[in-house]
């Protein structure tokens, strides 16, 4: 096994046989090479992002999330531009240096409305960056709002397994057009997060290499990876939540592909397992994003069950995190933390 992992770090790339098997690796060593690859790149600075999940409507409805539309139990709650504008002064002095836009698919939010939010962060925060992570939209939407100074976006690509991912998606919902959206975000000139949850039902092994040829393939700047975790008022209630271990594996092997990447240790992660952001760090992720969206409203932005950190305050979450990070040797950095090219390394 440990000459699979130095294959990976050296060729960034394996056979789909030698993917399946490193998937399922039982060795710190695939966490001690990846953890080696972070620091070369990026030191032991964690980035912070602050997570302002500003409406929980949703016109889809994909089965595994609390958010769809079909779910009549959420109750839903849309921020003003001035309460989302009150998130940035609140994460400002605590170190927030990019401000994390996330939504269902609100019709609501029209171009012009969220072209209008986007200036006036970027009036207020020059320093700071906006991402967006608010589904699918047009070209001609994608591109306005990059032009309104969005600098970066999240689209999880959820599977790249077109089969799979009719089976997680009504009809409704198109995987071919997904993978367009990311990548007419990568050609407007965003910095793009892509990503997948581990252990949605019938995901196999097959279909992980699937993902992580796609991700090869598209060169997201960003990659989102968390463990499916049932929502009880969705379809797949039933179904049993991801794997951490194979969750940890998968960052560990995303480092390795792609060096300098910019990965998140999820929220999922840390629901699922008390250390769990702490052990994405120490298997090479190298963000965290805390919540900053107002304590009222975090109980309701329920993607799944038992989610962290919905009842404390912005402060409380950045104290906790630095301290979570202090702990393992990390430290969160004052920074935009944008992606490094390979130039700039
Ligand atoms: N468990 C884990 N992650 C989920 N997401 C949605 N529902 C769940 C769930 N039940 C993820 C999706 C989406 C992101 C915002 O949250 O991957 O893209
Ligand atoms: Fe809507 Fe996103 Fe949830 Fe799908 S995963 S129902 S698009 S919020
Ligand atoms: Fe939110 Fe620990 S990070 S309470």
């Amino acid at each position: 096994m440990k000459q699979l992992v130095d294959k990976l770090e050296a060729l960034q790339i394996l056979e789909r046989e030698e993917f399946k098997k490193i998937l399922l690796c039982d060795e710190d060593y695939l966490f001690e090479r990846a953890r080696y690859v972070a620091q070369g790149v990026y030191g032991k600075s964690i980035f912070m992002r602050g997570l302002i999940e500003f409406t929980n409507y949703c016109k889809n409805n994909c089965y595994y999330c609390g958010l769809r539309a079909g779910n009549k139990e959420a109750q839903r709650y849309r921020l003003s531009k001035e309460q989302i504008l009150q998130c940035c002064k609140t994460g400002y002095p605590l170190g927030f240096r990019t401000f994390v836009l996330q939504g269902g698919e609100d019709p609501h939010y029209t171009d012009e409305i969220l072209v209008d939010i986007v200036r006036e962060i970027k009036a207020a925060y020059s320093d700071c960056a906006v991402t967006l992570s608010i589904g699918e939209r047009s070209y001609e939407s994608y591109e306005l709002l990059f032009k309104a100074g969005a600098d970066r976006y999240l689209l999880r690509h959820e599977t790249a397994n077109d089969e799979h991912y009719k089976t997680l998606h009504p009809d409704t919902m198109s995987p071919t057009n997904r993978k367009k959206c990311l990548y007419d975000l990568k050609k407007i000139g965003y910095q793009v997060g892509c990503g997948f949850m581990v252990g949605t039902p019938n995901q196999t092994l097959e279909h992980i290499v699937d993902d992580l040829l796609f991700i090869k393939e598209l060169q997201p700047q960003m990659v989102g990876i968390g463990p499916f975790i049932p929502h009880s008022d969705t379809p797949l209630k039933d179904s049993k939540a991801g794997d951490v271990h194979l969750t940890l594996n998968i960052l560990a092997i995303l480092r390795l592909m792609q060096p300098n990447l910019l990965l998140p240790a999820t929220t999922a992660l840390g629901t699922l397992d008390v250390h769990g952001r702490e052990r994405g760090i120490l298997a090479g992720a190298n963000v965290v994003m805390p919540n900053l969206s107002p304590v009222e409203v975090r109980k309701k932005y329920l993607l799944y069950d038992n989610k962290i950190c919905t009842g404390e305050e912005a402060a409380e979450c950045v104290d906790c995190m630095r301290n979570r990070m202090k702990h393992i040797g990390y430290e969160i950095v004052v920074s935009r933390g944008d992606f490094l090219s390979h130039c700039e390394r």
